[in-house]
This record gives C-alpha cells, structure tokens and sequence, in this order.
C-alpha cells in the first residue's frame, strides 16, 4: 500500500477553522498523510484575529527538513507566509527539495486583519509564484497579483493567464468567493486552456477556512498522482460540500466542514446497517407486531444526524412498507434512501424540534394502544399530524422545544383515512424496543 503524504506550510488557527487546522482535516478526509510546518500562530476565533506570532525563522527550516528527511512530501501547500524573510526561506526549501506546491497566496483574514505584511507581496511574486504548480488566489488577491480589477469571467480569465504567463505558475485558479453571481465560479489556466469549476453559491456565513481547505485539497490530490485539471475538480466539489455543511459556531464566520466529505457516506451506510437490523427484529419478533400494524401497513424511518438533514433524501426507510402477511410481518424491500412519505416529512419535523430523534415509524391507533401505552409510562402527545406537515419547522420548534421529545404521538383520525400512532427513537433500534414493549403488552391484554 502507498501512503502518500502531504504538507501545509502555514499558520495556525486558534479557533480550528482555517490554516493548519483546517488543512489537517482536509488531508485525513481525503485520506493521505497530513504534516504541518507551522510559520505563525496567530491567536484567532470566528470574528477577529487577536494576536500574531512569527515562529523564529531557523525553527520553520526545522520542521521542514525534519519532515522530509525522513516522512517525504508528495506534495505541499503553503498559506500564511507572514513576512518577506519567510516567504524567501519557504521558497528556498521547496527549491532545495523541488516539491511540488500548491500556493495560496493568503493576504487577509475572513475576519479583514492582514496576515502578510504590505511589502512582502513583491517577494511572494518574485520568490514564491514561480515554484507553484498551482497557484490560488481569491478575487483581491489576484487583483494585487496581477495590478489588474476583475469584474467578471472574462477578466478572471485574463488575470489567471498573466498569472501563469507572465508571473511563472504552472496553473493558476482565481477563486470566484468573493463575487456575486449565482453560482461561485473558479477560473484555471493551465497549459494554454482555460478551465471553468463551478457550484452553485451556498447561502452561508460558515466560510471560515473556505481557502485553506480549498488549497489543501488540492494539493492532496496532487499527492495522489492525479493530473491538475482533475485535483481542482475534486477540491471543487470538496469544498462545495464543506461550506454546504459549515458548522453554524461562534459569534463570526463560522468554519466549514472538511470532515463531511467522509461523514456523509460513512452515516448514510451505518443509518442503513441500523435500518437493516431493525426490520431483522421486527420480522424475528412478528407474532407480538402483527396486533400493531395498521390497515395502512407500518413505515420505519430513519435520518442522518440532524446536521446533516436537508429533505427527504436523507431520511432512509423501507420503500413498499412493512406489511401484515397473515401472522407475519414482513418487510417487502431493503432500506434505502430518499423515501418520500408523509411519515418522512413528519420526522424531518420532529428532528428540527427535538434532541436525539432520528427514527419513527407508524403503527395503529386504537384505544388499547392508547391505554398499553400509558401503562408503560411512555410520554404520550397528541397531534394532528396534518397540521405538523403544514407548520413550518421553525413555528413547531419554538412551540415544542423546551419540552423533552415524546416517545409516540397519538392521531386519532384524518391523516389518509385511519388514525396513527407514530413511534420515535433515537435511532431505528430504539423504535423497535418500543414497538415490541407495546406489541408484547397489548398481547398479554387481548389474550386475557
Ligand atoms: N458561498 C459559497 N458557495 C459555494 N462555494 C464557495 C462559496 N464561497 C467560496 N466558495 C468556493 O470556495 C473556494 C474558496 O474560495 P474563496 O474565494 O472563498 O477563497 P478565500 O477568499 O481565499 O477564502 P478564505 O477567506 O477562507 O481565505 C472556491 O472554490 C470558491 O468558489
Ligand atoms: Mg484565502
């Protein structure tokens, strides 16, 4: 097995959204080997930029060499290069060791503070733009760079040519954050083609660390073989996802998510694993469900963790339903995602209101439901469930959050045409612990 490994050259972030800590993450996600040359620490949060300490030259050499004497670099990224002695020294260490580079030519924080003096911008175009395979300004950044104004595309484009032609990168991708158009669009040049990645703009104030992770994804695809035009796709489409899922904390600009990259897949399989083993319970445990099921037939859903939730695309279920076959209950599919039904509607609800709810599923309501249920001491509510599809969540959530969330919801009529009961749990297991407790209770009753 190759393990490829990449390095950042930058500074660090107290807060962990941008910088170090931000490339770190985005290299574990894309799964090579993170290592870190710290050149500044800056004391730092979501809103401001407190304090700056440049790290003695001869200690960022150290780093360096100690990392590539032994580990190796298949490739690196540099970000905070705070002065115009580290910048000379950082280029003189990827010249020495020739690393391929991809160099995020950092000038101001999201917060607005300036993280590269004024007068190092000429040795960063003199010393550190020609080692870069590829180079990644933002909007004012390649404005400084190249003394040219980009109002749209079309000077994007001119401007990354000069970049490349006239300033000696190998690529250069002028990053489209700081425009306005409806989607964020990122311009490349690269061998005498220009390229065009674009997303549509997510409505976010979690962009802490949009550049940083962008740069370092980057260059761990570069580590990993992969052609330039392909690594900026994919650092595109990696980048998208971190601010789509950016973590609403602190009082500023929230960071993104590098993490949910890997987050996403690695819950959407463990949701249908626990989908799985639940509809394995209620089919081994049939003769204490079969009582339960309703004319309607039973539903059981579930939804990744509630950061993650969006629609119904990320609530899982069995499609087709779990059905009454003489005195067996059967599941007739395996669980999948995006099942589109009102009972998933009425969960992306109760998880927009409630901790710890991410599954439910619908049995029948009859008056020895009502009163099994109120013998087990499980917390009961009472709900037109059709007004619950109407509410908006945010209506429900000011309504109902102060309240711990209720075991089962009781509907005594008017959604389809027969009246419901709806089990909640914190996972698919947890409904089915409650489904069998009630199923095993109003058995012992009705065979008195
Ligand atoms: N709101 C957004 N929606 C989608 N993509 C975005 C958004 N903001 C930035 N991007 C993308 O994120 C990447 C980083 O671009 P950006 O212009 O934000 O860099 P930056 O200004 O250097 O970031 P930072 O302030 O973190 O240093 C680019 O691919 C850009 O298109
Ligand atoms: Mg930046």
């Amino acid at each position: 097995m190759v393990i490829r490994k990449a390095l950042t050259v930058a500074g660090s972030d107290s807060g962990g959204g941008a910088g170090i800590q931000a490339d770190l993450k985005t290299f574990a996600a894309l799964g090579v080997h993170g290592m870190s040359v710290i050149t500044s620490i800056t004391a730092q949060n979501t809103y401001e930029v407190r304090a700056v300490h440049d790290i003695p030259l001869e200690v960022i050499k150290s780093q360096f060499e100690a990392v590539v004497d032994d580990i190796g670099v298949d490739a690196a990224k540099t970000g905070m290069l705070s002065n115009s002695r580290i910048i000379e020294l950082v280029a003189s260490l990827i010249r020495k060791y020739d690393v391929k580079v991809v160099v995020d030519p950092v000038m101001i924080a999201k917060s607005g503070a300036l993280l590269l003096r004024e007068d190092a911008v000429d040795t960063l175009i003199k010393e550190l733009i020609p080692l870069a395979t590829v180079v990644t300004p933002n909007k004012p950044e390649a404005e400084r760079l190249s003394n040219t104004l980009i109002k749209d595309l079309s000077d994007a484009k001119v401007v990354a040519k000069k970049l490349v032609d006239g300033l000696g990168a190998t690529a250069a991708v002028v990053k489209g954050g700081h425009m306005s158009e409806e989607e964020s669009v990122d311009v490349m040049y690269y061998e005498g083609r220009f390229y065009e990645f674009r997303a549509l703009r997510v409505r976010s104030k979690n962009t802490h660390g949009t550049g940083c992770s962008f740069s370092a994804a980057i260059a761990a695809e570069i580590a990993k073989g992969k052609p330039i035009p392909e690594a900026v796709r994919t650092a595109k489409e990696f980048i998208t996802t971190a601010i789509a899922y950016g973590l609403p904390i602190g009082k500023g600009y929230g960071p993104v998510n590098p993490t949910a990259w890997q987050l996403l897949p690695a819950e959407r399989y463990r949701v249908l694993q626990i989908l799985e083993d639940a509809v394995k319970l209620v089919e081994n445990r049939s003769s204490y469900l079969v009582n339960l099921i309703p004319e309607s037939q039973s539903e059981i859903v579930m939804t990744l963790p509630k950061h993650y939730v969006r629609g119904v695309a990320d609530v899982a279920g069995v499609p087709g339903k779990i059905v009454r076959v003489r005195d067996k209950v059967r599941a007739t599919h395996p669980p999948k995602f995006g099942v589109d039904s009102k009972l998933s509607k009425v969960l992306i609800r109760l998880v927009g209101t409630y901790e710890g709810v991410s599954a439910a599923a619908s049995i029948k309501y009859d008056e020895l439901v009502d009163m099994v249920v109120k013998e087990l001491g499980l917390k009961v509510e009472y709900v037109d469930l059709d007004v619950y599809l109407r509410q908006s969540a945010e209506t429900l959530g000011s309504a109902l959050r102060e309240s711990a969330a209720p075991d089962i919801l009781f509907y005594r009529g008017g959604w389809g045409r027969e009246p419901l009961s709806v089990v909640l749990g914190s996972d698919a297991l947890d409904v089915v612990g409650k489904m069998l407790r009630i199923g095993e209770r109003y058995e012992a009753v009705v065979s008195k």
